[in-house]
């Protein structure tokens, strides 16, 4: 049942070549929102999923922009909190950076201070993992904050790029789909 409810998903979710640059599959989660029936199943996916992988969570932590669609989806459902990871200057009061190296370049990420206390037992809800730059960023200021990262949900996961490398080991990552 799962299963077959993974493969509807998976069956829903179109990849764009070239996008946003030459060289570059793009998977395309919007694609599958386009259709109230798969909203639903991603839903239920993603709620069963914690309920059976993280059932002790407190706390759901988006990350901008596409993370934030299902971190406030379950987080409604579950009746726990719903927190953003922002990229730097866009969230008010007290905030907790963490700066991290890109291709080229780097970025900075916050969360507010007020957000967190030790322990908070968090997960990590983003659409996709692809280098595993954002989640390994996430996680590290979380823990920066002493927050107890349970683990990490996705639903695709391009393994080719083999992103979990980047990625603490001590943190669970539970994908949905998988693409090489
Ligand atoms: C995409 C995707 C993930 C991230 C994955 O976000 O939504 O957040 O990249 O890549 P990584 O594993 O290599 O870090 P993007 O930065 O395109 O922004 P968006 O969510 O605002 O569209
Ligand atoms: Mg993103």
């Amino acid at each position: 049942d799962y299963t077959k409810k993974v493969d509807e998903l998976k069956s829903k979710i179109k990849s764009f070549p070239d996008f946003p640059k030459e060289g570059i599959l793009f998977w395309d989660i919007f694609s599958a929102l386009s259709d109230g029936h798969t909203c639903k199943l991603l839903q239920s996916l993603l709620v069963e999923t914690i309920r059976n992988k993280y059932p002790d969570v407190e706390a759901v932590v988006g990350l901008e922009s596409r993370g934030f669609l299902f971190s406030f989806s379950v987080a409604a459902e579950l009746g726990i909190a719903c927190l953003p990871i922002r990229k730097k200057g866009k969230l008010p009061g007290e905030v907790l950076s963490y700066k991290y190296d890109l291709e080229y370049g780097s970025d900075i990420l916050e969360i507010q201070k007020d957000s967190i206390r030790p322990g908070l037992k968090c997960l990590i809800i983003d659409d996709l993992i692809a280098t595993g730059g954002s989640i390994a960023a996430a996680a590290k200021l979380l823990r920066t904050c002493k927050a107890n990262v349970i683990g990490t949900l996705v639903i695709i996961e391009l393994t080719g790029l083999n992103g979990r490398r980047n990625i603490p080991e001590a943190i669970h990552v539970h994908s949905l789909i998988t693409y090489d």
